[in-house]
Parts: structure tokens; sequence; C-alpha cells
């Protein structure tokens, strides 16, 4: 892998049983990249983002995410691969029974951080996130999109160089899902790769970042949108021209 990739992804393929998941898939994010992965349900999103962060391994090919290589890592490693890549899912997976400080902590507790480390960094993070205040409440008392900035929290809290994202605005409504966007291009700005997957190119297409196409498990294309720059300002422009349609379908004007 050069030096320059943080993910490379080397004649990829995963079969569940007799049906592929992956077929001899190839890609590579580069250090601080931003990069949206999209396709229909089924498309092997999912399965990818797990073989990455080495949940599951590969049946054919070879993974590599930061200094760990699917095929030589020693499992009991694992541990120290989560600090490196943080990862959001579409339906968050906080501790029902933690509040939110204990959430963001607990994935530096894993590594054996010292008490009053974690507490400085957590009331960092969680000031970062705009959360500070609810640091002692429990999830359920918090919105969608709060629970899914806790969860990014806890996935940054040890400032990895990978951030997997996937589907992680799927259960938010469109004002949240700007604010998680907003929040994953911070992220990104401040260095950390993010690929993140979602099946509505729609959503993406005009933030003028990359974008892989995957379908059947196939990667069918890898383009740059538009022109590049900074995508919180495209973040503006969609936020308007989603005002403007929101508008026009509701009054039924036209154009
Ligand atoms: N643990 C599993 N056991 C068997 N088949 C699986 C497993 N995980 C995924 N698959 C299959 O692999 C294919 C890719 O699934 P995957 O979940 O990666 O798709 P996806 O692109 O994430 O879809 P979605 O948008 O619905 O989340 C599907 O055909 C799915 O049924
Ligand atoms: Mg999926």
């Amino acid at each position: 892998m050069e030096e320059r990739n943080v993910i490379g992804v080397y004649h990829l393929t995963k079969k569940y049983g007799d049906q592929y998941a992956l077929k001899d898939v190839n890609l590579q994010v580069g250090n601080g990249e931003f990069v949206f992965l999209v396709g229909p349900s089924g498309a092997g999103k999912s399965t990818l983002l797990r073989l990455i962060y080495m949940d599951e391994f590969p049946t054919d090919g070879q993974v590599v995410a930061g200094s760990f290589v699917s095929t030589t890592v020693d499992r009991k490693k694992i541990p120290y691969l989560r600090r490196k890549i943080g990862v959001i899912f579409q339906d968050f997976k906080l501790l029902e029974d933690r509040d939110v400080f204990e959430n963001v902590a607990i994935a530096m507790r894993v590594t054996g951080e010292k008490s009053y480390e974690i507490k400085k960094l957590v009331i960092h993070i969680l000031t970062q996130v705009g959360l500070y205040h609810k640091r002692n409440d429990l999830p359920r008392k918090l919105s969608g999109g709060e629970q899914q900035r806790v969860a990014i929290a806890r996935a940054i809290v040890n400032r990895p160089a990978i951030l997997l994202a996937d589907e992680p605005t799927g259960n938010l409504d469109p004002d949240v899902t700007e604010e998680i966007l907003r929040l994953l291009f911070r992220i990104n700005s401040g260095g950390t790769a993010v690929l993140m997957a979602t099946h509505n190119l729609s959503l993406v297409e005009n933030f003028g970042q990359r974008i892989v196409h995957l379908k059947d498990g196939i990667i069918h294309e890898d383009r740059l949108t538009g022109l590049g720059g900074n995508p919180s300002d495209k973040l503006s422009e969609y936020r308007w021209n989603r005002k403007r349609l929101d508008k026009q379908e509701t009054t039924g004007e036209l154009r």
C-alpha cells in the first residue's frame, strides 16, 4: 500500500455460502480523503465496511487498514485496530444503560487509558459535537441526531485515522442529516479519512466528493463529482435547494 493510503482493498472477495457479497473488489482511500460508497440494498456496502474494520475476514483477497493487514493480523490486536478505525452505524449502537459520557469513555477504556486522560478527552469531544450539556443523560432521552452525535464522539475519541460510517443518516430527517454530514465533513477536514456508505445517491452527489458505486458486490464506477472544494459550502447550497424543493412541493409551484 502506498504511504498516502489509509485503506487498501485488494482483490477482495466475500462469499456467504454460495452467494457472493463482494467480488474481486479493489479500492484505495487516501490519507484524509472523503469517499461516499453508494449502492442499492444488498450491494455489499456493509460487508465491505465490516471487512475493513476486520469484524469479518475475506474469503479471498486482502484488506489493509492503517497498519493492520487482514491476512496477517493477530486477532488479539483487534481492540487496538478499533482505536485507529472509528465506526458509526444507522442505528447508533449506543449502550442504553450507560449515560452519554460513559458511552464515549468506553471506547477509551478498552485500550487501558488513564481515567483523568479519559475524562479530559471525553469532555473535549462532547463539547466538539455540542453535547457536553447532555453528558449525564441516558441515550433514550436524546433525539436521533443527538444519539448519532454521541456515536460519532465515541468513534473519534481515540483520534482515528479512519472513520467508517454505515448509512449514518438512514434514520434521520433531512435537517438532522445535514447536521450529521456537516459534522463528518468537519472531522474530515481535521485529517481523518471518512468512508461513508449510503444507498442515497441524490443525497451525496452534489458535494464534489469522490463517489464509489457498488452493485452486486462489484465496483461499477469510482469518480469525483464536481470540482472538489469545500463540501461545507456545498452543504449550504444543498440546504437552499432542498428548501426550494420543499416549498415547490407544498405550493405546487413548478419552477
Ligand atoms: N452474515 C451474512 N450471511 C449471509 N449473507 C449475508 C450476510 N451479510 C450479508 N449477506 C449478503 O451479502 C449481500 C450484501 O449485503 P450487505 O449487507 O453488505 O449489503 P448493503 O449494500 O449493505 O445493503 P443495505 O443497503 O440493505 O444495507 C446481500 O446479498 C446479503 O444478503
Ligand atoms: Mg448495509
